[in-house]
């Protein structure tokens, strides 16, 4: 039941505040985050080593930004196809982290088994309780995002993130690293962060308007850096995936190595950019863009708007959020631009061409 919804994928994209707020009740209580027994203990852990695949592992590239500037713990986070044939070496006092919607992708069972007798402790974070996955952790984190139809899979990553955000909080505690007044700031601003969605999927109209000229594109660039470089990736998966446009990311550093020779006029370039700590370098690189006739579409907030939405194409402008919470809301306009560009396009969203849901064979 598409509940009204043209596509599955534009349904499950508005149920976000609520699978959000659901998430965040399972896990957040008045005096903070609370895990499911045996629950997590991270002052026994040295290290994290994440596997998964597709959006789930760009969901595993966002929480080594997490864990690493907010709870000083070191992180490695591969693609599963990767991790289980090189036969990575586990040190002590190692924890192993799957991040699987279905809980059921091959690649990712094979590395948490490469794991299990390997690993301190193996966790993971799933949407469907029941499976393998889920069954072979010591510990499954459910993300309660309800089931998910549509192939290009969009409120399991927000629900990803949150329990991951909400992982990262607790090492940093645990860990000694987050003032109380740090840590009541972000739970404030995570808790607000259902109507902080609702009011972003205002922008639907902005963005299906900018994705009608990206659908005439044949190839489009995502630029983003730290907590927006992983997102980059996401906004160029899901364009790929749905609307057959070729789309790469780039980190906005690396531009200048190589893929900045891509840039004319007809290539669009989407610049993932709230105004962080890492804004004005963004911004710099948006410029090297704009200078060899590069149509930047900005993506970014008022104050971002404000200092860089002069000369660009197109700016979307989203609500004010603290940056650690920005991959999570930012999720929701890489979407909107996929989901509009195929719209454009008049390609089938919910059922792709050549890609399946669950992929239970490598
Ligand atoms: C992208 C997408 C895929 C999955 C990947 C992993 O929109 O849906 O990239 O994220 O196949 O699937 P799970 O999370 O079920 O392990």
């Amino acid at each position: 039941d598409k509940g009204g919804y043209k596509h599955f994928m534009a349904k499950e994209i508005a149920e976000q505040p609520s699978v959000i707020s659901a998430c965040l009740s399972a896990y957040l209580t008045e005096s903070g985050v609370a895990l499911p027994d045996p629950g997590i203990d991270f002052t026994t852990i040295d290290r994290l080593t994440i596997s998964a695949c597709g959006t789930a592992y760009l969901a595993g590239l966002t929480a080594k930004y997490w864990f690493e500037q907010v709870a000083g713990l070191p992180v490695d986070v591969d693609i599963a196809s990767e991790f289980r044939y090189r036969e990575p070496p586990i040190p002590p006092k190692t924890a192993a982290l799957f991040i699987s919607q279905s809980g059921e992708t091959a690649d990712t069972l094979a590395a948490l088994r490469y794991c299990r007798d390997k690993a301190s402790v193996v966790w993971s974070v799933v949407n469907v309780p029941e499976s393998s996955i889920a069954r072979e952790s010591d510990l499954a984190l459910p993300i309660h995002a309800g089931i998910e139809i549509g192939v290009a899979s969009t409120k399991a990553f927000t629900c990803q993130l949150t329990v991951l955000l909400l992982l990262a909080l607790k090492a940093a505690e645990d860990r000694g690293r987050l003032t109380p007044e740090r840590r009541d700031d972000i739970l404030t601003a995570l808790r607000a962060l259902p109507g902080t969605f609702n009011a972003a999927l205002g922008r639907d109209e902005v963005i299906a308007q900018a994705a009608r000229r990206l659908s005439e594109a044949r190839d489009i660039l995502f630029l983003g850096r730290g907590l927006m470089y992983p997102l980059a990736h996401e906004g160029a998966l899901k364009l790929k995936e749905i609307s057959y446009i070729h789309a790469e990311a780039y980190a906005s550093g690396e531009l200048k190595h190589g893929p900045i020779a891509l840039i004319d006029k007809n290539v669009p370039v989407v610049v993932l950019a709230p105004k962080d700590s890492l804004f004005e370098k963004t911004v710099s690189n948006m410029q090297e863009v704009m200078a060899r006739g590069g149509q930047v579409l900005l993506v970014t907030d008022s104050a971002g708007a404000a200092i860089a939405g002069n000369d660009v194409w197109k700016v979307i402008q989203m609500p004010e959020v603290p940056e650690i919470l920005t991959p999570i809301l930012y999720a929701l306009p890489a979407q909107l631009l996929a989901y509009h560009t195929a719209i454009a396009k008049g390609t089938d969203v919910d059922q792709p061409r050549n890609l399946a849901k669950s992929v239970t064979v490598e």
